[in-house]
């Protein structure tokens, strides 16, 4: 594929069916050349796991199975095609289905492949695997055709906490990645900790909005240098610190460790979009829907001469519109992918070596 100053390359008009179920959402999309979103269904099964403190695979793995087909039928169906692809008012019919193949939860992965497959086989339409994580770059792309490239993308989600530089759709080098627990992992344990509910992220930004964030000077690991992360031993510490002293806020607490981690995740950030020249810094992953890391990213991009550009919240977190953006350039790419993919559960971001 040719770099180029801007994204907008491919403009062709193909409609790629993306499918997700990696985690605990649900989704199907229908997207058109890689950019314009016909339709994006999201169920969520929030709901489902919050009494448990977190998501339950066995449970997740079932409510995909009941969710899968009303999801992918009205996902077709929003974007004007039948259950079956073709066109109900004689326009473009479905050219090729992309699913996310790994990384997640096995039995979750699992209901969206073989429904994938089993459309595609069915239909005649080509299958693109899809890696979840390169997904998580497209959303900058969907909404910002016009993104300067190259760019630096923090993709920070529950399960990963990756800086990426990304110098065209499809060609990317991890520049760092964290050591041990993801940033949206540090936000569920110590959401959980405190007591605050599940999913813990938007807990933690609700119940930071009335606490101090100087109240505790927590150690900010690993800002002085280098592209590395490590969460770990931040949320080891706001535990014992809560032990220590049972009288804090959780309000502060919380404000005090969002703050904490967000002072990491611009400074890291900025440093490899400095090192790397870029033109660009995106975020991608659900942590990328936290209010304040949106706003100290987009200060700090803006006093050192970056763009920046910040997908919605939907585009944030889990989503299939994604997941067809990436299938849509992968087809071009590598073309379509054998029928016997299998669910990759520790599948890597491309290009990262195996731990
Ligand atoms: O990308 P995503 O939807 O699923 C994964 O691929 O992991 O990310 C989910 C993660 C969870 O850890 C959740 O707590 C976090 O994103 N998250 C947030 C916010 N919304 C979701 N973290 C901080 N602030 C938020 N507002
Ligand atoms: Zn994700």
């Amino acid at each position: 594929m040719v770099a180029s100053d801007h994204a907008s390359t491919v403009l062709d008009g193909e409609l790629v069916l993306g499918i997700e179920t990696s985690c605990d959402e649900t989704a199907a999309s229908v997207v058109e050349g890689g950019r314009i979103v016909r339709s994006s269904v999201v169920s969520s099964q929030i709901d489902l796991h919050a009494r448990f403190g977190g998501v339950v695979p066995e449970i997740a793995g079932r409510a995909h199975l009941e969710r899968i087909v009303p999801v992918i039928t009205e996902a077709l169906g929003v974007a004007g095609l039948s259950p079956t692809g073709t066109s109900l008012d004689g326009g473009r019919d479905l050219d090729a289905v992309a699913v996310t193949v790994g990384p997640g939860l096995i039995g979750a992965l699992l209901v969206g492949v073989a429904a994938a497959k089993s459309f595609a086989f069915a239909t005649g339409l080509p299958l693109i695997g899809v890696n979840h994580l390169e997904g998580h770059l497209y959303a900058s792309l969907l909404e910002d055709p016009d993104l300067a490239l190259p760019a630096v993308v923090l993709l920070v989600s529950g399960g990963h906490t990756l800086l990426v530089e990304m110098r065209s759709p499809g060609d990317y080098s991890v520049l760092g990645e964290t050591a041990d627990d993801a940033a949206g992992e540090a936000f569920d344990k110590v959401a959980r900790f405190l007591g605050l509910g599940y999913p813990g992220g938007p807990a933690i930004e609700r119940a930071a909005k009335a606490g101090d964030p100087r109240a505790i000077p927590f150690t900010r690991p690993m800002i002085a240098e280098g592209l590395e992360f490590s969460f770990s031993g931040l949320k080891s510490g706001t535990v014992r610190y809560v032990r220590e002293h049972p009288d804090v806020a959780s309000a502060d607490v919380a404000a005090s460790f969002q703050a904490c981690v967000i002072d990491v995740l611009v400074a890291k950030t900025i440093r490899a979009a400095l090192e790397r020249g870029a033109k660009s810094i995106c975020l991608a992953g659900g942590v990328a829907a936290n209010g304040p890391l949106r706003a100290a990213m987009a200060d700090a991009a803006g006093r050192e001469g970056f763009r920046i550009f910040l997908p919605s919240r939907q585009m944030c977190t889990d989503n299939a519109a994604m997941i067809a953006a990436a299938g849509f350039h992968r087809l071009r790419s590598d073309g379509p992918t054998p029928w016997s993919v299998g669910a990759l559960p520790n599948l890597r971001f491309p290009g990262l070596r195996s731990h």
